[in-house]
């Protein structure tokens, strides 16, 4: 009888921005200070992309892309599966994932698609990869969460762009081998599009045309609900955690490390305060980086595997959280 395939991470890498902001470069052009930032969020400092060029979405994908093919061990035709998970694609078409395939040089003609959940967008990413690897249809799937809200953040807007950055996570999936006991265990999506408005940004798509107007009103920028999304965002990582761990049979004392969206430090206390989990078994850089979307996951995963902190073998979540109200959890022997 043949066993179920199972399905290994076999490889992840990183980008960030070369350029740093930090809370006090932003006291000087927004009416806020280090105090407040760091008091009510926990970010110190956030990466902004070059606007002139090599710091696209797809660029740092392919930075990040070639780190984890390296640590995989695979050369960049092997994939055969590209999933871009974006809300700040480098164009509305084609698709960033087909643009990084020519950046790539891969010349295989793998598929290629984006995938918009918003910050959820890579765990929705990865249980996408495992469906594909388990059922036999791809071997190796590239999965990037890549972000550059910078352009669209309202940098006059003091509650929002205080928040955000831009970076690049990558992540390569594949079958896990026959003496490997690598594989994702359990995942759990869900959305709730009733709390649309919490977090948006309605101009500029087929309803809303961008045109000068909205321009000159300053419109076309991310709007936020900073309270609503808070109160959903701690219930919905803890309860969905919660889930994914009981469809795999895993109790929390048994985890080895947890990585959350990092959207606001106090989100990711009260999340492990209600889990009744080990802060220090949570993986937190939101110090440095702030709220990245779809890219804080795979970044936060990467640094603590390049810390040797998260090892092969130990019992990882991921828990994430964003507009949409989309949120995804899975739990996975790394
Ligand atoms: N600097 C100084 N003062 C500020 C700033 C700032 N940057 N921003 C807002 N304030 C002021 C407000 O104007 C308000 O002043 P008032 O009392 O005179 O009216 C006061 O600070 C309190 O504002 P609140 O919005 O009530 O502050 P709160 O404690 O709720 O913190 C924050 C705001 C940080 C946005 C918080 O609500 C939050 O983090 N929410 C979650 C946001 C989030 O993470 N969203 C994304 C999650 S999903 C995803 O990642 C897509």
């Amino acid at each position: 009888m043949t066993s179920m395939p199972r399905t290994k991470i076999l490889g992840t890498g990183m980008y960030v921005p070369k350029k740093i902001v930090t809370n006090f470069d932003l006291e000087k052009t927004l009416d806020t200070s280090d105090e407040w930032i760091t008091e009510r969020t926990g970010i110190k400092e956030r990466r902004i992309s070059s606007t002139t060029g090599g710091e696209f979405p797809t660029d740092m994908a392919k930075y990040a892309t070639e780190e984890a093919l390296k640590n995989a061990g695979l050369d960049r035709n092997d994939i055969d599966l590209i999933l871009f998970a974006t809300v700040t694609p480098d164009m509305p078409l084609p698709c960033s994932a087909s643009i990084l395939q020519t950046k790539l040089g891969i010349t295989n003609h793998c598929a290629c698609f984006d995938l918009s959940a918003a910050c959820s967008g890579f765990v929705y990413g990865l249980d996408l990869a495992d469906s594909y690897i388990k059922t036999g249809k791809a071997e190796h799937v590239l999965v990037i969460g890549s972000e550059m809200l910078s352009t669209v953040v309202n940098w006059k807007d003091r509650s929002v762009c205080i928040l955000l950055g831009d970076a690049c996570g990558a992540t390569i999936l594949g079958r896990s081998g026959d003496t490997d006991e690598s594989d994702i265990l359990a995942t759990h999506l869900s959305a709730d599009g009733t709390g649309k408005e919490y977090f948006d940004n309605p101009i500029g798509g087929a309803v809303a045309p961008l045109t000068v107007e909205h321009i000159a009103k300053r419109e076309h920028f991310m709007h936020m609900k900073g309270r609503d999304m808070f109160k959903v965002a701690t219930r919905t990582l803890a309860k969905n955690t919660r889930t994914v761990l009981k469809k795999a049979d895993i109790q929390m004392e048994n985890v080895d490390w947890l990585v959350p969206h990092q959207a606001n430090i106090r989100i990711i206390n009260t999340t492990v305060s209600i889990l009744k989990f080990d802060i220090n078994k949570t993986v937190i850089n939101i110090e440095k980086y702030g709220n990245t979307s779809s890219a804080t996951i795979p970044v936060a995963f990467h640094e603590a595997i390049m810390e040797n902190k998260i090892k092969r073998g130990q019992t990882v979540v991921f828990s994430a959280f964003g507009a949409g109200l989309t949120s995804g959890s899975i739990v996975f022997k790394y």
